[in-house]
């Protein structure tokens, strides 16, 4: 079981070269299945929830060729439509992805439930509304989502509910069905503006992809294209939170600035200063903070996969603060790991108040879910003392060579393995 030790309290500096966005590759890989000819697709960051997408579609039949570290080439054209099975599914969120892009070029598509992060309830309801309104019947039966549709034909749909996933699986559907699709209430992130973008280059016809409204007119072919994937906003912001914790002055780049600012904000407000330039932000920590409040919204407000590693820098702020999350109905599992370290944060329902400490003491800590991970990484890198962090396998998810980059500044971290204690415990009981 593989742990990073992290000895605290360590001034950092450096740069750090920010990798291609996690969201936006989660759903551009996927949607190269719709292409009618190959794809090369850039800038994608070396994560396990891209070699898990890249094996689903090499399983069914697409040819998947690694051009270089961060360039892969998909040609879809002898891609079978096979179920994507319960074990690969279960791994990430983004399987659900399949089902937009398999109906969008099939009208049909056989996957099981998606898996993701333990964030509270994530059901896919309005991925559902959405085919259904496309034309698409389905069921689900032992798991999988069974969707089929005799032909897709473009549809008025209104969201109830924000949603990032459902938009982009909207997207997908929509991109080759018959006549206009307009889609109301979508979701604006930076990458659902990117797999607009990626489509587009292929010949499709999406406007307002970053707007309320996104209209999607059907087309018949998409050709190939070669596209470079948008760099990680929560990846930068996670470095911006390092740079805030351990008081350091950090130049992070391959940025798109514009995607950060609604946390360099709450960042300058408590006293952390940033300097803006083309395609990079350098971070400049400050020895006093001063609490304040985050409530996480859809884009452009603050994201809620920055809360934890925000949550973390307010633990050493002074004063209160209070961090809501508003999207998701259960993110703080990251809190009790905290406290081990001496965090002062009292939970009620989805409000989270943090007394300011002078400073956190290390302690062994568990990541619980990708962005908790990194939660416990800034934390870790700030307080005094040792910290060891298990599971991190949440963490390399979706951070490119986490431990290389923070050594690179200057950071005193190791990835170690060692048996897990409970396993090898049941193995030597069984020995006896
Ligand atoms: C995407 O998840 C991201 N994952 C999440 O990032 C991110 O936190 C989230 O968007 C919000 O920005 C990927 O892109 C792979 P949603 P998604 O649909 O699409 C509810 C990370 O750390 N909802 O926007 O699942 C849902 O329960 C991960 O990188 C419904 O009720 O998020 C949630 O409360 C974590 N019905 C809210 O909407 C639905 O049909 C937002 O979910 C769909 C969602």
């Amino acid at each position: 079981m593989e742990k990073y030790v992290i000895k605290g309290g360590k001034k950092l500096s450096g740069e750090v070269v920010i990798s291609g966005a996690k969201n936006a590759v989660a759903a551009i890989l996927p949607a190269a299945i719709l292409s009618d000819e190959p794809c090369v697709i850039e800038n994608i960051p070396n994560i396990s929830d891209v070699t898990i997408i890249l094996q689903i579609m090499s399983e069914m039949g697409a040819n998947v060729r690694m051009l270089n570290k961060t360039t892969v080439e998909i040609d879809p054209r002898t891609l079978r439509n096979i179920p994507v099975p319960y074990e690969k599914a279960k791994l990430m969120r983004a399987s659900s992805y399949f089902l937009g892009t398999l109906l969008g070029r099939f009208h049909e598509a056989h996957v099981s439930m998606p898996g993701g992060c333990d964030l509270g309830d994530r059901p896919i309801d309005q991925h559902l509304k959405c085919f259904a309104a496309l034309g698409a019947a389905y069921t689900i039966d032992g798991g999988m989502v069974n969707l089929t549709a005799d032909r897709l034909v473009g549809n008025q749909i209104f969201f109830d509910k924000n949603s990032v996933g459902a938009t982009i699986n909207g997207i997908m559907a929509a991109v080759k069905a018959d006549g206009l699709t307009i889609i109301e209430n979508a979701a604006k992130e930076p990458h659902v503006v990117d797999l607009a973008n990626f489509l587009n280059s292929m010949g499709a016809d999406i406007l307002g992809a970053g707007t309320d409204v996104v209209k999607i007119r059907g087309v018949k072919y998409l050709r190939g294209t070669n596209y470079s994937v948008i760099p990680d906003q929560i990846e930068a912001g996670t470095f911006m939170a390092v740079a805030a914790a351990t008081r350091s002055d950090i130049l992070i780049k391959n940025v798109i600035p514009k995607h950060l600012e609604p946390i360099t904000q709450k960042l300058v407000k408590i006293g952390v200063k940033v300097e803006q330039f083309d395609d990079a932000v350098r971070v400049i920590g400050g020895d006093n903070y001063v609490g304040t409040t985050v409530k996480t919204q859809p884009h452009p407000g603050f994201p809620t996969d920055m809360q934890p590693q925000m949550a973390a820098v307010l633990t050493c702020a002074k004063g209160a603060s209070m961090v809501t999350e508003s999207i998701f109905d259960n993110r703080f599992r990251y809190v009790d790991e905290l406290r081990r370290m001496g965090a002062n944060i009292s939970v009620e329902g989805r409000v989270a108040v943090i007394e300011g400490v002078d400073s956190l003491k290390g302690a062994p800590v568990k990541a619980t879910d990708l962005r908790a991970g990194a939660a416990l990484i800034v934390a870790a890198l700030g307080a005094e003392g040792v910290s060891e962090i298990y599971d991190i396998y949440h963490v390399e998810r979706g951070y490119e060579n986490m431990e290389e980059k923070l050594r690179l500044l200057g950071a005193d971290i190791e990835k170690v393995d060692e048996p897990d204690p409970v396993a090898s415990e049941k193995k030597a009981r069984k020995a006896i």
